[in-house]
């Protein structure tokens, strides 16, 4: 049910159901009473409104379940909220399953997009004092990094996987819709995140969900690849800070400082689970199975975060150690939000509440 909307200050977040997009709307409907915060979400698989309770009732908050691709529907939300800036999480965002269905993420990222793209433009091409329009991307639009480096915001993109092939190209549409129609945008690129509410299909809560339940560890490779993990937390923080205080036409890279190989992640993760389930040392680890890679696997990446540390001052708040730990209470505390999952039960209980 839609609550009054009585502010000026309307904000579309799409995507807000998932995994970062529920931590973005938390800290946009507690600390921004005046904003008004649409969620604009379709429920895919990935889209759980459990990941949002403790926030749906309040009065800024407003729930719309809807298809970014739909443009009638899209268009008619513009006009009727008239969104003054829109920060735009929802995507397919699973590597593997961009594998096997390339197209799925061609339709939402790319041409979804360009359709929210196109409808703010409609709006707001006469008027754009105080508007933004905010891409939340991802660093794998830069391709792979060898053993050494960075990478920075001049980073060439160069994209390996059907999914960031098309962040790379969502990238490049709100770069063009800036340079031909003057519209506002920030685009922020950002490392692997980790977290509450992160979809059990993701290396750290599907290797929490498996040994749980122990079953085998699936580390793809040699497990020689390399991420730099940021707490989700601090990526809300670091949304929030670009969204008000970033530049308008400016990328910012936003990374953990925190690079890790895949197999001493896991290892490290199978300690911590260990002693937290109060299993014999070393359990865990025997689940660890080495699988067939992922094809087109890209072997590291880092980020260099200087950018946003100089000129909006942020750096991540939560050591690895420390934002691992509490991923981890956080699972076992809420083994019916993973169970509900990974059953699919949290889907018929919204389609039953919502529809
Ligand atoms: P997620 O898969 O957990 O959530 C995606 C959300 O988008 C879901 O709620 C889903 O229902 C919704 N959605 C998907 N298709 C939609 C459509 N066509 N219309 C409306 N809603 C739709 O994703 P996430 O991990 O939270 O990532 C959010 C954004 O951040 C993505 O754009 C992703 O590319 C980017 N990103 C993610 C990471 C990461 O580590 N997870 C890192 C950098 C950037
Ligand atoms: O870098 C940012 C990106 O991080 C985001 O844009 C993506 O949306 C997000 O999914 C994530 O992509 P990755 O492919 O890096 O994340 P994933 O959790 O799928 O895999 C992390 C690493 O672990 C990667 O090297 C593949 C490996 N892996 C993953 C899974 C699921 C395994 O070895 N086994 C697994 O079962």
């Amino acid at each position: 049910m839609q609550k009054k909307s009585n502010s000026s200050k309307n904000i579309l977040v799409t995507g807000g159901a998932g995994f970062i997009g529920s931590h973005v709307i938390r800290r946009f409907v507690t600390k921004y009473p005046d904003y008004q915060i649409y969620n604009l979400d379709a429920l895919t698989y990935a889209g759980n409104l459990e990941n949002l309770k403790d926030v749906e009732n309040e009065e800024n908050y407003h729930f719309l379940q809807g298809n970014i691709t739909d443009e009638d529907f899209i268009n008619k939300i513009f006009k009727e909220y008239r969104f003054e800036g829109v920060i735009h999480l929802a995507a397919e965002s699973h590597v593997d399953r961009s594998i096997n269905d390339p197209l799925a993420f061609a339709k939402t990222n790319i041409l979804g997009t360009m359709i929210l793209l196109n409808a703010f433009k409609e709006l707001w091409d006469k008027d754009w004092k105080g508007k933004r329009f905010y891409h939340i991307s991802t660093d794998e639009v830069y391709g792979t990094l060898g053993k050494t480096g960075l990478f920075k915001e001049t980073t060439s993109y160069d994209p390996n996987s059907p999914y960031s092939a098309s962040k790379a190209s969502s990238d490049h549409f709100v770069r063009a819709y800036g340079e031909t129609y003057h519209l506002p945008y920030v685009i922020t690129n950002c490392s692997n995140n980790y977290g509450a509410n992160q979809f059990p299909e993701k290396l750290i809560p599907l290797f929490i969900h498996n040994i749980i339940h122990h079953k085998p560890l699936p580390v793809y490779g040699d497990g020689n690849y390399t991420r730099d993990w940021l707490y989700v937390i601090d990526h809300a923080i670091a949304i929030d800070l670009v969204y008000h205080k970033g530049t308008d036409k400016e990328t910012y890279n936003i990374g953990g400082f925190n690079e890790w190989k895949n197999i001493d992640l896991v290892k490290l993760l199978c300690q911590h689970m260990d002693e937290k389930l109060g299993r014999e040392k070393g359990s865990s680890e025997q689940l660890i199975t080495y699988v067939k890679d992922r094809p087109g696997h890209d072997l590291r990446y880092a980020i260099d975060a200087s950018k946003i540390n100089k000129e909006l001052d942020w750096s991540p708040t939560v050591t690895f150690e420390e934002g691992l730990s509490k991923t981890i209470d956080w699972y076992l505390k809420n083994e019916e939000w993973l169970n509900n999952v990974t059953s699919g039960a949290y889907q018929k209980y919204y389609a039953k509440q919502y529809q």
